[in-house]
């Protein structure tokens, strides 16, 4: 039996295959984050733990559970740059994530922000709760269609296909660009093609050194003046000040947001860009979908204090 860090509350049943493979649980009654110091304490005490992405899982963390006994590392979420992943390798501690479980989830949510984004559906709303809807106006609140128009997929991953079926149901044709040809129908050599090409733009790589601010200002004057941009990938995937640049000039049309730079504060000019959709980071928001992850992370964790090799493992 081995003890497990969980540090924060998870959906009922999302623990069981810890629990059932008798280890003991170490929680705490609040659902409040850890600070730094509180992990590189907690993590000396255990040997495996269930995380979120929220939590910063450094090489100062991950050596001061090294230096004890933890084994692995359960992260209940697809991203994991989280996690030092290098640190992790060098001290011989095993990282998990949860992929596959969310990609429908996720794909839900994106289409979600390509619809609300490119309809304007926020701005529309929050006129009518501000009191300003004078009655039905034949040129107001003038949108731009979803259907009949081209997404192009930045990254062709596992959510970005999900995203793609939700797309083509919509009448929408599908391109998509990664930096390694997929062979699939759609591909677009250059991310600056694909940009100029696309009505939408949807995000989904992970974030990376190669990946920071992929879409800047350079990126954002290639898109179509009536172009819509949508992340559910990770904040600084897109630079912000650019994006905000973007949408006050309206070198791009919209935006549809799940992810941001430095969540969970809010770069305050993203807060007053016009036709803007912000969401707080629920891609895989749903009671369904957050059991699962926390099932699989949990379950990762079990396996590797059991000595086997789940095939959630991250590797480098
Ligand atoms: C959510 O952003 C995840 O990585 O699971």
């Amino acid at each position: 039996m081995a003890r497990v860090l969980v540090t924060r509350h998870l959906p009922e049943g999302g623990l069981d295959p810890l629990e059932e493979a008798g280890h003991r649980l170490v929680r705490r009654d609040l659902d409040v984050p850890y600070t730094q110091a509180e992990l590189v304490q907690a993590v000396a005490d255990v040997e495996g733990m269930v995380c979120l992405l929220t939590d910063r899982i450094d090489r100062e963390v991950l050596a001061a559970g090294a230096a004890a006994k933890l084994q692995v590392v359960g992260n209940a979420a697809v991203g994991y740059d989280n996690v030092d992943l290098v640190a992790a390798a060098e001290l011989g501690i095993a990282v998990c994530n949860t992929p596959g479980v969310l990609d429908q989830t996720t794909a839900d949510l994106a289409f979600l922000l390509v619809l609300a984004a490119t309809r304007l559906a926020s701005g529309a709303e929050r006129d009518l709760r501000a009191g300003r809807w004078e009655g039905w106006g034949f040129m107001d609140h003038l949108a731009r269609d979803v259907h009949g128009g081209i997404l192009g997929l930045v990254g062709y991953g596992r959510i970005a296909r999900q995203v793609a079926r939700r797309a083509e149901g919509f009448g929408m044709e599908v391109l998509h660009h990664t930096r390694t040809p997929t062979g699939f129908p759609g591909y677009v050599g250059t991310l600056s093609e694909l940009l100029a090409t696309a009505d939408v733009v949807s995000l989904h790589v992970p974030l990376t050194d190669a990946t920071r601010h992929l879409i800047g200002a350079a990126e954002f004057s290639t898109m179509k003046p009536t172009g819509v941009l949508v992340n559910t990938a990770r904040g600084p995937v897109v630079d912000e000040e650019a994006l905000a640049d973007a949408l006050e000039a309206g070198t791009i049309f919209a935006a549809g947001l799940d992810v941001f730079d430095g969540e969970p504060a809010l770069n305050p000019r993203l807060l007053a860009a016009p036709r803007a959709v912000l969401l707080p980071h629920i891609g895989s928001a749903t009671i369904e979908t957050r059991t699962k992850m926390a099932r699989l992370a949990a379950q990762g964790v079990a396996e590797v204090l059991a000595g086997k090799t789940p095939p959630n493992l991250v590797s480098l």
